[in-house]
């Protein structure tokens, strides 16, 4: 089947979704432009005979390059998926302000910087679709993780607004919130993350190992990523594309999570994540001192 459409995807240097949806679009006869910081990253897409470009979602000129390469090529884009994205488990107080800026670059200004650039044509068409990788931690945020929740938060809210404005012109904006996958994403950030709270400067370093708990556990869950890619090609042919779309291990549990009393909830998580402990220690702490 030769499907008339062109497809940009962000972020397709792993073996991740961005990988797996460029195959699942290209299988199905679109024009698939895959991309990347790093071209070789993406040889195995290139060698399948899916086109592949460098595009940085943090440097504005190579998303102005790479949009400008495929309108040359191809006069239009129909399909946008901002796939691109960094994780970041961490103590925020102990994060250099190098990784804070990093996560927001990446997964939120990044983000609306390729869809402007990118909208601006598909305004020009009067059609589109924009696929906007979110998260289940955008709406529900969790400790240790809480720069990646809540810069998956601000594109929840991004995607909210623009899926009204850009509607008269006929492009429609959806919104996918994974649960955890199996990708890369978390691996990559585990040995910053062991570093910094392995230092005993660290107001958290007295639960280091219920912390360490809570990337290992997202691990642990993590379910195969062709589920996803298989349940966004049904959305995308089917009659009535959804707005929201959530998917994976969890995401319906933490949808209910997210009902419950906010001081229900921080009690579960100081439970699960060592918090209360942390409390406990620093109460003997406190009474020692006293005594003393
Ligand atoms: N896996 C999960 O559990 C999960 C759950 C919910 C949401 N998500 C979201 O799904 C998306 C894909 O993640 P994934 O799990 O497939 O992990 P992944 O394989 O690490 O994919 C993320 C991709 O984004 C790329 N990237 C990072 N910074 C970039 C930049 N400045 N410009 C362009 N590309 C950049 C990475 O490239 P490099 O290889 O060069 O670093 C990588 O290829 C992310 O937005 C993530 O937040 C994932």
């Amino acid at each position: 089947m030769i499907v008339d459409k062109v497809v940009l995807i962000t972020g397709c240097g792993g073996n991740g979704i961005g990988k797996s949806l460029s195959k699942a679009f290209y299988e199905y006869g679109f024009k698939v432009y895959s991309s990347s910081r790093n071209l070789e990253s993406m040889n195995e897409l290139s060698s399948m005979g899916i086109n592949t470009i460098r595009l940085d979602v943090k440097d504005k000129l190579s998303i102005e390059s790479a949009v400008n390469q495929i309108i040359k090529n191809e006069g239009k884009i129909d399909i946008l998926i901002n796939n691109a994205g960094i994780s970041s488990f961490n103590t925020w107080i102990d994060m250099p302000d190098e990784e804070l800026e990093d996560v927001f670059q990446t997964n939120t200004l990044g983000l609306i910087r390729t869809t402007r650039e990118v909208a601006k044509h598909m305004i020009k068409e009067r059609t589109g679709l924009i696929i906007n990788i979110g998260s289940v931690a955008g709406f529900i945020p969790m400790p240790i993780s809480g720069l990646y929740c809540a810069s998956k938060a601000a594109l929840h809210s991004f995607n909210e607004s623009i899926r009204v404005e850009l509607s008269p012109f006929s492009i429609k904006v959806m919104l996918v919130m994974p649960g955890p996958l199996k990708s890369e994403i978390v691996n990559k950030t585990l040995p910053k993350f062991k570093e910094i709270i392995s230092n005993p400067e660290s107001p958290y370093h007295p639960i280091y190992k219920e912390l360490l708990d809570r990337p290992l556990t997202s691990i642990k869950n993590q379910a195969p990523i062709q589920g996803l890619t298989d349940s966004i090609m049904k959305k995308i042919f089917s009659n009535r594309i959804p707005n929201h779309m959530k998917y994976g291990p969890g995401s319906i549990g933490l949808v209910f999570l997210s009902w419950l009393p906010t001081r229900l909830i921080d009690f579960i998580f100081s439970r699960k994540f060592g918090f209360s402990k942390l409390k406990s220690i620093i109460k003997n702490d406190q009474t020692k001192n006293k005594d003393n």
